[in-house]
């Protein structure tokens, strides 16, 4: 399979590309050459801005395209116009984020999505969901059964620049009394990246067409369940302490990103999205103690991003003050 990659060299692509090419297929890459540049220079790469001249695609073809980087509908539509012609199937990088209710229990593909306030709303931070399902729509408008629509949940592993999944990881390994979210039964649900770009491919080898939830595991997990098997998979003599909502609340602890992945009752559907369409296809998905053990190998202790997880003296205080209570 010939392949072109919109983007490639940051998290989900680079992963892309190493399944594309141990499966035998020949990617190529379009992107700007700023993110990783050096990375993979046996393969193809294009040099290009997707905003702006597209003149580097004149005739070429191939038989899919993958979009990893389209945040904005007017920027996926140039890449889908230009394209049209060009490749088999486009498959799209969305985000489970389109749907309209976060807090939604076992949304399928066919939950209504996010609407913009304006059609030429371009705000990613406030309205990342709704311009995906208008990214969608572009697509969808252009490909028709042409079109694979992937939405994903949290994405996880190694070289993950978001530190969400990480943070736990690194957390787990350090050990000791660990602060964990509200109540061990809280669901979660990621998908390793490695095994979402498998699928993507199995997808298009497939020649399927329409909208994909795309997370995992395949039998639901809760938060108590994913911190044991993550402790177990590190060997680390990590123990959690499950405070209450209030208590959080009474302290300003931020869901999401000082506790990542737990996302309060207001975003619990993100961690509840329907799988069976995905694992009806061929989604396959690897024991999640292996993408722990891979992504404590990756990230070391290597510093997370900014305001992601609590760091230790804020952590020892929240526990000092929950242990008082
Ligand atoms: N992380 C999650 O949990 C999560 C969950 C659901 C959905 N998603 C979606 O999954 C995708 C993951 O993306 P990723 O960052 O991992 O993909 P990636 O393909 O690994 O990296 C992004 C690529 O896009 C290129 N790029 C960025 N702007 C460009 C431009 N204007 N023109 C050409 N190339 C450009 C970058 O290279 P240059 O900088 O060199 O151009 C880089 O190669 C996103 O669409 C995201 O919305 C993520």
């Amino acid at each position: 399979m010939r392949l072109l990659i919109l983007g490639g060299t940051r998290f989900l692509g680079r992963h892309l590309v190493e399944a594309a090419l141990a499966r035998g297929a020949q990617p190529t890459l379009l992107n700007r050459g700023r993110t990783a540049p050096g990375l993979f220079p046996a393969v193809e790469q294009l040099r290009g801005d997707r905003e702006g001249d597209l003149q580097v695609l004149r005739g070429r073809t191939w038989d899919a395209v993958i979009d990893t980087c389209g945040y904005l509908p007017r920027v996926v539509r140039r890449s889908a116009q230009a394209l049209r012609d060009a490749v088999g199937r486009y498959l799209f990088v969305s985000s489970i984020s389109v749907y309209a209710d976060a807090a939604a229990s076992r949304q399928d593909e066919h939950a209504p999505r996010a609407q913009l306030p304006g059609d030429d709303c371009e705000d990613i931070p406030n309205h990342y969901g709704a311009l995906k399902a208008a990214c969608e729509d572009e697509v969808q408008r252009l490909f028709g059964e042409r079109a694979i629509l992937l939405r994903p949940g949290l994405i996880v592993g190694p070289f993950d620049p978001s530190g969400r999944f990480t943070y736990w990881v690194q957390r787990v390994a350090r050990g000791g009394a660990v602060l964990a979210p509200p109540s061990p039964a809280y669901p979660v649900q990621f998908i390793d990246a490695r095994d979402l770009a498998a699928w993507m491919l199995e997808l298009l080898h497939r020649q399927r067409s329409g909208a994909f939830n795309a997370s995992g595991p395949a039998a639901p997990l809760s938060f108590g369940g994913f911190l044991e098997q993550c402790r177990q998979a590190l060997g680390a003599p990590a123990e959690f302490v499950w405070p209450d909502a209030a208590f959080l609340e009474r302290h300003g602890v931020a869901p999401w990103t000082e506790l990542p992945l737990y996302a309060g009752e207001g975003g619990r559907g993100l961690n509840e999205v329907s799988l069976a369409r995905a694992l009806s296809d061929g989604l396959r998905l690897r024991p999640i103690g292996e993408t722990c053990v891979d992504t404590a190998r990756w990230a070391g202790d290597a510093p997370l991003p900014e305001g992601i997880g609590l760091d230790g003296k804020r952590e020892a205080e929240l526990l000092r003050a929950w242990q008082a209570r």
